[in-house]
Protein backbone atom coordinates (compact mmCIF):
# COMPACT_ATOMS: atom_id res chain seq x y z
CA UNK A 1 0.00 0.00 0.00
CA UNK A 2 1.32 3.70 -0.88
CA UNK A 3 0.43 6.47 1.73
CA UNK A 4 -0.53 9.91 0.24
CA UNK A 5 -0.68 12.35 3.27
CA UNK A 6 -3.39 15.05 2.56
CA UNK A 7 -1.47 18.52 3.64
CA UNK A 8 -5.54 19.68 4.55
CA UNK A 9 -4.36 18.49 8.00
CA UNK A 10 -1.15 20.05 8.40
CA UNK A 11 -0.04 23.01 9.84
CA UNK A 12 -0.86 25.91 6.82
CA UNK A 13 1.54 28.33 8.18
CA UNK A 14 4.60 25.74 8.15
CA UNK A 15 3.56 24.30 4.72
CA UNK A 16 7.20 23.50 3.33
CA UNK A 17 8.39 22.05 6.45
CA UNK A 18 5.34 19.42 6.84
CA UNK A 19 5.81 18.44 3.57
CA UNK A 20 9.53 17.88 4.39
CA UNK A 21 8.30 15.92 7.87
CA UNK A 22 6.19 13.56 5.71
CA UNK A 23 8.80 13.06 3.16
CA UNK A 24 11.15 11.74 5.87
CA UNK A 25 8.30 9.83 7.40
CA UNK A 26 8.18 8.19 4.04
CA UNK A 27 5.44 9.23 2.16
CA UNK A 28 5.25 8.22 -1.00
CA UNK A 29 2.84 10.63 -2.44
CA UNK A 30 2.27 13.92 -1.66
CA UNK A 31 -1.83 14.61 -1.51
CA UNK A 32 -3.14 17.87 -2.21
CA UNK A 33 -6.77 19.14 -1.82
CA UNK A 34 -8.27 22.21 -4.01
CA UNK A 35 -11.65 22.92 -3.12
CA UNK A 36 -13.59 25.70 -4.84
CA UNK A 37 -16.78 26.64 -2.53
CA UNK A 38 -18.90 25.78 -5.03
CA UNK A 39 -18.29 21.94 -5.60
CA UNK A 40 -18.09 21.20 -2.15
CA UNK A 41 -18.78 23.60 0.53
CA UNK A 42 -15.30 24.86 1.92
CA UNK A 43 -12.30 26.74 0.40
CA UNK A 44 -8.63 25.69 0.35
CA UNK A 45 -5.55 25.66 -1.49
CA UNK A 46 -4.84 26.83 -5.12
CA UNK A 47 -2.01 26.90 -7.47
CA UNK A 48 -0.10 29.51 -5.92
CA UNK A 49 0.19 27.59 -2.94
CA UNK A 50 0.96 24.46 -4.87
CA UNK A 51 3.61 25.90 -6.50
CA UNK A 52 5.15 27.39 -3.29
CA UNK A 53 5.57 24.02 -1.60
CA UNK A 54 6.81 22.33 -4.88
CA UNK A 55 10.51 22.63 -3.94
CA UNK A 56 10.71 21.48 -0.76
CA UNK A 57 10.62 17.49 -1.90
CA UNK A 58 10.98 15.31 -5.26
CA UNK A 59 8.10 13.79 -4.17
CA UNK A 60 5.15 13.30 -6.93
CA UNK A 61 2.26 16.21 -6.11
CA UNK A 62 -1.24 14.22 -6.18
CA UNK A 63 -3.79 16.84 -6.96
CA UNK A 64 -7.45 16.64 -5.98
CA UNK A 65 -9.65 19.38 -7.99
CA UNK A 66 -12.75 19.58 -5.64
CA UNK A 67 -14.02 22.08 -8.08
CA UNK A 68 -16.90 22.60 -10.37
CA UNK A 69 -14.88 23.08 -13.48
CA UNK A 70 -11.49 21.23 -13.53
CA UNK A 71 -10.93 21.64 -17.03
CA UNK A 72 -10.38 25.41 -16.86
CA UNK A 73 -7.49 25.14 -14.42
CA UNK A 74 -5.99 22.33 -15.78
CA UNK A 75 -2.89 24.23 -16.90
CA UNK A 76 -2.80 26.31 -13.89
CA UNK A 77 -2.15 22.99 -11.99
CA UNK A 78 0.50 21.80 -14.30
CA UNK A 79 2.04 24.99 -14.18
CA UNK A 80 2.56 24.60 -10.62
CA UNK A 81 4.21 20.89 -10.53
CA UNK A 82 1.41 18.84 -10.21
CA UNK A 83 2.57 15.08 -11.14
CA UNK A 84 -1.21 13.64 -10.80
CA UNK A 85 -4.32 15.39 -11.43
CA UNK A 86 -7.51 13.89 -10.50
CA UNK A 87 -11.01 15.21 -10.99
CA UNK A 88 -14.69 14.61 -9.94
CA UNK A 89 -16.34 12.50 -12.82
CA UNK A 90 -19.65 15.20 -11.08
CA UNK A 91 -18.42 18.40 -12.07
CA UNK A 92 -19.61 19.75 -15.05
CA UNK A 93 -16.31 19.65 -17.32
CA UNK A 94 -16.56 17.06 -20.06
CA UNK A 95 -14.40 14.06 -18.52
CA UNK A 96 -12.94 12.92 -21.78
CA UNK A 97 -11.58 16.78 -22.84
CA UNK A 98 -9.94 17.22 -19.18
CA UNK A 99 -8.42 13.77 -19.14
CA UNK A 100 -6.74 14.66 -22.57
CA UNK A 101 -6.16 17.52 -21.47
CA UNK A 102 -4.70 16.64 -18.50
CA UNK A 103 -1.94 14.08 -20.88
CA UNK A 104 -1.29 16.85 -22.94
CA UNK A 105 -0.01 18.83 -20.16
CA UNK A 106 2.02 15.40 -19.41
CA UNK A 107 0.83 15.32 -16.35
CA UNK A 108 -0.60 11.85 -15.19
CA UNK A 109 -4.54 11.92 -15.21
CA UNK A 110 -7.08 10.33 -12.57
CA UNK A 111 -11.18 10.55 -12.07
CA UNK A 112 -12.87 10.78 -8.54
CA UNK A 113 -15.99 9.53 -7.45
CA UNK A 114 -18.29 10.79 -4.29
CA UNK A 115 -19.35 7.86 -1.90
CA UNK A 116 -22.86 8.56 -3.35
CA UNK A 117 -21.54 7.48 -7.28
CA UNK A 118 -21.65 3.99 -8.35
CA UNK A 119 -18.43 1.65 -9.54
CA UNK A 120 -19.65 1.25 -13.01
CA UNK A 121 -19.39 5.15 -13.79
CA UNK A 122 -15.61 5.32 -13.86
CA UNK A 123 -15.88 1.88 -16.18
CA UNK A 124 -16.22 3.97 -19.36
CA UNK A 125 -12.39 5.86 -18.44
CA UNK A 126 -10.49 2.85 -17.13
CA UNK A 127 -8.48 2.62 -20.58
CA UNK A 128 -7.71 5.96 -20.11
CA UNK A 129 -6.61 7.19 -16.54
CA UNK A 130 -3.65 6.42 -14.27
CA UNK A 131 -5.65 6.12 -11.30
CA UNK A 132 -9.41 6.23 -9.78
CA UNK A 133 -9.63 7.85 -6.98
CA UNK A 134 -12.81 6.44 -3.94
CA UNK A 135 -13.81 8.59 -1.96
CA UNK A 136 -14.40 7.18 1.25
CA UNK A 137 -16.46 10.49 3.21
CA UNK A 138 -18.30 13.03 1.25
CA UNK A 139 -15.53 15.60 -0.37
CA UNK A 140 -15.09 18.47 1.75
CA UNK A 141 -13.47 18.59 4.99
CA UNK A 142 -10.84 16.33 6.71
CA UNK A 143 -11.31 14.51 9.90
CA UNK A 144 -14.67 12.85 9.03
CA UNK A 145 -15.18 8.93 9.69
CA UNK A 146 -14.27 6.04 7.08
CA UNK A 147 -16.90 4.85 4.96
CA UNK A 148 -16.51 1.02 5.06
CA UNK A 149 -19.17 0.48 2.89
CA UNK A 150 -17.47 2.34 0.00
CA UNK A 151 -15.10 -1.42 -0.29
CA UNK A 152 -17.26 -3.36 -2.39
CA UNK A 153 -16.49 -0.30 -5.04
CA UNK A 154 -13.17 -0.21 -4.62
CA UNK A 155 -13.05 -4.09 -5.49
CA UNK A 156 -15.59 -3.62 -8.25
CA UNK A 157 -12.98 -1.26 -9.66
CA UNK A 158 -10.17 -3.71 -8.90
CA UNK A 159 -11.57 -6.41 -10.64
CA UNK A 160 -12.35 -4.74 -13.73
CA UNK A 161 -8.74 -3.41 -14.16
CA UNK A 162 -7.33 -7.07 -13.72
CA UNK A 163 -10.03 -8.22 -16.23
CA UNK A 164 -9.30 -6.10 -18.78
CA UNK A 165 -5.65 -6.23 -17.81
CA UNK A 166 -5.13 -2.35 -17.12
CA UNK A 167 -2.39 -1.44 -14.30
CA UNK A 168 -4.58 1.24 -13.49
CA UNK A 169 -3.99 2.43 -9.19
CA UNK A 170 -6.76 2.38 -7.20
CA UNK A 171 -6.45 5.41 -4.68
CA UNK A 172 -9.00 5.82 -1.52
CA UNK A 173 -9.04 8.94 0.76
CA UNK A 174 -11.03 9.74 3.64
CA UNK A 175 -11.14 8.70 7.36
CA UNK A 176 -7.56 6.06 6.69
CA UNK A 177 -6.13 5.63 9.45
CA UNK A 178 -4.17 2.55 10.71
CA UNK A 179 -7.25 1.35 11.78
CA UNK A 180 -8.93 1.42 8.19
CA UNK A 181 -5.71 1.03 6.33
CA UNK A 182 -5.70 -2.56 6.43
CA UNK A 183 -9.47 -2.78 5.44
CA UNK A 184 -8.68 -0.71 1.98
CA UNK A 185 -6.15 -2.58 1.20
CA UNK A 186 -8.23 -6.12 1.64
CA UNK A 187 -10.48 -4.32 -0.30
CA UNK A 188 -7.97 -3.88 -3.75
CA UNK A 189 -6.28 -0.41 -3.00
CA UNK A 190 -2.86 0.47 -3.52
CA UNK A 191 -2.72 3.99 -2.43
CA UNK A 192 -4.46 5.60 0.55
CA UNK A 193 -4.72 9.17 1.66
CA UNK A 194 -4.32 10.24 4.77
CA UNK A 195 -4.75 13.30 6.44
CA UNK A 196 -5.39 13.52 10.30
CA UNK A 197 -4.28 10.25 10.19
CA UNK A 198 -0.92 11.01 9.41
CA UNK A 199 -0.23 14.50 10.88
CA UNK A 200 -2.32 14.50 13.51
CA UNK A 201 -0.71 11.06 14.56
CA UNK A 202 1.90 10.70 17.63
CA UNK A 203 3.94 9.48 15.30
CA UNK A 204 3.88 10.22 11.71
CA UNK A 205 6.78 8.02 10.61
CA UNK A 206 5.09 4.96 12.63
CA UNK A 207 1.74 5.85 10.96
CA UNK A 208 2.84 5.33 8.03
CA UNK A 209 4.85 2.33 8.23
CA UNK A 210 2.09 0.39 9.74
CA UNK A 211 -0.51 1.69 6.85
CA UNK A 212 2.48 0.55 4.60
CA UNK A 213 2.34 -2.59 5.67
CA UNK A 214 -1.20 -3.45 5.64
C1 LIG B 1 -11.60 15.40 1.83
C2 LIG B 1 -10.23 15.34 1.22
C3 LIG B 1 -9.30 14.42 1.90
C4 LIG B 1 -9.04 14.76 3.34
C5 LIG B 1 -8.72 13.50 4.07
O1 LIG B 1 -12.46 16.08 0.99
O2 LIG B 1 -10.30 14.93 -0.12
O3 LIG B 1 -8.08 14.30 1.19
O4 LIG B 1 -7.98 15.64 3.53
O5 LIG B 1 -8.57 13.80 5.41
P1 LIG B 1 -8.69 12.65 6.50
O6 LIG B 1 -7.62 11.65 6.23
O7 LIG B 1 -8.50 13.39 7.78
O8 LIG B 1 -10.06 12.06 6.37
ZN1 LIG C 1 -8.37 14.44 -1.17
Amino acid sequence: MMIAPSLLSCDFASMGTEVERVDKAGADLIHLDVMDGHFVPNLTIGPAIIKAVRPFTKLPFDVHLMISDPLSYIDAFADAGADIITFHIEADSDTDKTIEKIKSRNVLPGVVIKPGTPAEAVFPYLDKVYMVLVMTVEPGFGGQSFMEDMMPKVSAIKSEIKKRGLEVLVEVDGGITVQTAPIASKAGADVSVSGTGVFKAADPALAIKEMKNS
